[in-house]
């Protein structure tokens, strides 16, 4: 049921029509879902994630990820706590980069302004600032509840070291 409205709003969005509806284009592939980070965790990566954090995500989501930065208070949607573990453990790491790569408002997508392996090195940052681990398992597929199991494979700080051994 759910996979044939799936296939019809797909139909619709690149068939029918020939272009994306706006809104349809949100939803999420399964391929992308269940993706796993396709970019290695290193030192490098995580430097460059952390400068792309404060250029792009830190005026909402706050310097630490806490969903406090200086425009937070003026959009009309809270920025989300992205040191929220319980959230973030429901999240696949396919989720956290459709997020950043589509956007949602009013969060800006950012497919125009970050490299696609800036954006799964985004999804590494977010990772330690939540203290998460990565995730291909969506949520519906663990039975819907799934218990999150936050644990510590990344510093909790965006700007600490890793051993960039992560697989
Ligand atoms: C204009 C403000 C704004 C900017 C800039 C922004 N975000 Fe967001 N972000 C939000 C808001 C608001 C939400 C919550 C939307 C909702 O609740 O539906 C959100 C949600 C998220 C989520 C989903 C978290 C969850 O628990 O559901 C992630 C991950 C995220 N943002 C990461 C980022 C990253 C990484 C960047 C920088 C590349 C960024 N955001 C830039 C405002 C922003």
């Amino acid at each position: 049921m759910a996979v044939l409205w799936r296939l019809a709003l797909a139909s619709l969005a690149f068939g029918a029509f020939g272009f994306q509806m706006p809104g349809l284009e949100d939803k999420i592939p399964d391929n992308v879902l269940i993706r796993k980070n396709p970019v290695a965790l290193s030192d490098s990566l995580l430097a460059k994630a952390r400068d792309n954090f404060a250029d792009n995500c830190l005026p909402c989501h706050g310097a630490e990820g806490k969903g406090d930065g200086p425009l937070a208070t003026s959009l009309a949607t809270r920025p989300k706590d992205l040191t929220n573990a319980r959230e973030l453990a429901e999240m696949t790491d396919g989720e956290i980069f459709w997020t950043i790569t589509k956007g949602r408002r009013p969060m800006p997508a950012f497919d125009q302004k970050l490299m696609d392996d800036e954006r799964w090195g985004l999804v590494h940052l977010v990772r330690g600032i939540s203290h998460t681990r990565p995730n291909t398992t969506p949520k519906a597929a663990a039975g819907g509840s799934a218990k999150p199991q936050p644990q510590r494979v990344a510093p909790a700080s965006a700007g600490a070291a890793t051993d960039g051994k992560k697989k």
